[in-house]
Formats: C-alpha cells, structure tokens, sequence
C-alpha cells in the first residue's frame, strides 16, 4: 500500500445541516485513516488563498463568502490513492449531477451549498494541507486493522 494524504472540509454548510458526523462517518466505513481533524473559522485571507485558482470567475465572490459563512471541519485523510477515492465519494462539483451513493448526490442539492471540499490532485493536496495544518497536527500512527483494508 502506497499511502496518500488529501485535504476534505466539510463545508459551513455540512456543518450548520449536521452532517459531520455522516461524512466522517462515510470516510471511515470506507477504510480510509483520519491523519488530522480541526473544527474552525476561516478568515477572508486564508479562503483568498485556498480558492485562488477561482478568483476572477463569476462565482468567485459568492464562494468567498459561502465558505467563511461559518465554521468548517478541516481534515486530513490517508489511504492508497485518497485524493481520487474521495474525489469519487463527494461526487460532481454540481449535486445535480452527482451520483446516488456519493456525498453531494445523497445529501446536496445546490452547486453553492455543496456540503464538502476535496483536493482535486495530489499536488492540491499537499498545498492545501499546508495551508491548514501544521506538520506537528499531523499524526502519525499505525492502524492494526490496515491489513484487513489493504492486501
Ligand atoms: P471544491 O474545490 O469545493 O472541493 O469543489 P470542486 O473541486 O468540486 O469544484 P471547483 O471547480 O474547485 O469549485 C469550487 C467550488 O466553487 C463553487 N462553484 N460554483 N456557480 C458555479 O459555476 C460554481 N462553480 C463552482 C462550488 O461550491 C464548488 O465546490
Ligand atoms: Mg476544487
């Protein structure tokens, strides 16, 4: 197994409708590992940064605001290919074409409340949890079940 870490966020939006504990709870059923986990604000800077690739589009603004409406759960998770296995449990960008099954085609309805954030790559990943997380926030441990997820 050849580990890999990406970035999730469950949105303002996943937070405020108490979906936290079903999306963690989906990630784990899958066998993925929790590596970090913080619930927290996010000011204007650090959104600017994290959507940069956004900024001059027409929804640039409304997502700014969207994602610093209120608290987000931040997280690190690991797992052979994580990046691409979570980019599948979340489901199209837009909830009307997600997936039944996925996160945002069981549980969104609109491309603006769209209920969590995944890198989209490894190299996002690395950026974006470098935005969020310190390396000491990033726990390294072993999981005895792993043998039993990974041939
Ligand atoms: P995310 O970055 O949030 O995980 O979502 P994503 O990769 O699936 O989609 P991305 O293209 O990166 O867009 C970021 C977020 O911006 C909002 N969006 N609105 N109205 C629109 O055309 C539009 N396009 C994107 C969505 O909230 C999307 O998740
Ligand atoms: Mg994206």
């Amino acid at each position: 197994m050849a580990p890999e870490r990406t970035y999730l966020m469950v949105k303002p939006d996943g937070v405020q409708r108490s979906l936290m504990g079903e999306i963690v709870s989906r990630l784990e059923r899958k066998g993925l590992k929790p590596v970090a986990m913080k619930f927290m604000a996010i000011g204007r800077d650090l959104a600017e940064t994290h959507y940069g690739e956004h900024k001059g589009k027409p929804f640039y603004d409304g997502l700014i605001g969207y994602i610093t409406s209120g608290p987000v759960l931040a997280m690190v998770w690991e797992g052979e290919n994580a990046v691409a296995v979570c980019r599948q449990m979340m489901g199209k960008t837009n909830p009307l074409d997600a997936a039944p099954g996925t996160m945002r085609g069981d549980l969104a309805v609109d491309m603006g409340r769209n209920i969590i954030h995944g890198s989209d790559s490894p190299e996002s990943a690395a950026r974006e949890i470098g935005l969020f997380f310190s390396p000491e926030e990033l726990v390294d441990y072993q999981r005895a079940v792993d043998p039993w997820v990974y041939e």
